[in-house]
């Protein structure tokens, strides 16, 4: 920090930085940081303008100008002129004449005159968020001014940054407790209902004819039940995250591979090739129960320095490959775990077709081959 800055102006500084950072909602936060900008350095009007993705001006809030005085100008900043120039070169500029600058405009109609200016970029991450503006500075602000409002601002961005940080975490967490409920209710309450509904149902075809009013109020109550199982799958439908928020394939295969490859030294290589609608959620399931236990096959039991995992899919089909340079095996002659025979059995229950290329000395190829 300068060594021009006095104690009481760091100190200032410092109070001001905690309440901006400690803000929790955006709004607040932006307002917070002007007012503490124009107390640090004594400036009459203070404004944050928040950029677009190309760099327009998309908000601006300002503070120091009363109700009416704001009302009198015929419109907001729209980003060219000086503000234009700060967002350009994406740096403080601090004048003793905003009027006076080449890259001016001139003030929109019913604007107070303003002089001595202060802008500063406000950044979060590498990108400009948003520019804190000053201006009319009794005697022009100085270079401790600029150091304290560059120091403000970058408070104001990282706090931005947080906030950001932790809305999105806010909405994975949404989404995920939206997935578990649909998936309760679909495991758990349809289930059950639809099973209600056929005792009702086999109940009502054993009732003698003589009862027949009886019989049709239990067939009305069977009709109730599958309105309402139908009502409810439409509920769990839209419950389900949007297919965009939904983990792709790739993820999925990315986190399982991490998660089984993390004891070994053995090298796993991952290759997915498949268009991102690709495989349907049920498909994805068996394909990674492939991986899971060839993969982990060729971990537990090749001594493979390397195992390549290939995904390639098209309309036609979905093939996954697990092939492993480890000592390979005579199908015939080990012991017969679970494992392989699930696997292949798995396989053609779902309509595809299981491979297995091995022999001793030169490694294994698990194959499954999938109608898309
Ligand atoms: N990639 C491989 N490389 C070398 N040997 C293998 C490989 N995959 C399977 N084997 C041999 O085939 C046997 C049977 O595999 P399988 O997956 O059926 O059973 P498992 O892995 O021993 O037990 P489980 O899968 O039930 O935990 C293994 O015990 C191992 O000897
Ligand atoms: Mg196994």
């Amino acid at each position: 920090m300068s060594r021009r800055l006095s104690p009481e102006r760091i100190a200032g500084l410092v109070e001001g930085a905690a309440s901006v950072a400690g803000q929790v909602e955006l709004s607040g936060l932006l307002r917070s940081t002007v007012e503490i900008a124009m107390e640090l350095t004594g400036a009459r009007y203070g404004a944050l303008g928040v950029l677009g993705e190309h760099g327009q001006l998309v908000h601006f809030l300002h503070v120091g100008m009363d109700e009416e005085e704001a009302i009198a100008i015929s419109h907001l900043p729209t980003g060219r002129g000086v503000l234009g120039t700060i967002t350009r070169a994406g740096r403080t500029l601090r004048l003793d004449n905003v009027s006076t600058h080449p890259d001016a405009v001139g003030f929109p109609p019913g604007h107070p005159p303003m002089h001595t200016f202060l802008g500063v970029p406000v950044r979060v991450g590498n990108r400009v968020f948003g520019n804190l503006y000053l201006t009319d500075k009794e005697g022009g602000f100085s270079e401790e001014d600029e150091t304290l409002v560059e120091f403000l601002a970058l408070t104001a961005g990282s706090a931005v940054s947080t906030l950001q940080l932790q809305e999105r975490l806010r909405r994975a967490a949404l989404l995920e407790e939206r997935e578990r409920i649909a998936r309760d209710l679909h495991d758990s309450i349809i289930q059950d209902l639809f099973a209600v509904g056929l005792s009702i149902q086999a109940q009502a075809n054993q009732i003698d004819p003589i009862h027949a009013d009886v019989r049709a109020r239990l067939d009305r109550a069977v009709e109730k039940l599958d309105e309402t199982i139908t009502a409810l799958r439409r509920f769990i439908f839209d419950l389900r995250p949007p297919v965009w928020a939904r983990p792709t394939l790739r993820q999925q295969l990315a986190d399982l591979v991490g998660q089984l490859s993390a004891p070994y030294q053995t090298q796993v290589n991952l290759d997915v090739s498949c268009p991102r609608e690709l495989p349907p959620p049920q498909l994805a399931d068996e394909l990674l129960a492939v991986v899971k236990e060839a993969l982990s096959n060729a971990l537990r039991h090749s001594g493979a320095g390397a195992v390549d995992v290939q995904v390639d899919g098209n309309e036609e089909r979905v093939v996954v490959t697990v092939a492993d340079d480890g000592a390979g095996f005579d199908p015939g002659r080990v012991r017969r775990g679970m494992g392989l025979a699930n696997m292949a059995e798995r396989v053609q229950s779902a309509g595809g077709t299981f491979h297995l290329d091995t022999a001793p000395g030169k490694g294994t190829v698990v194959r499954a081959s999938f109608p898309a």
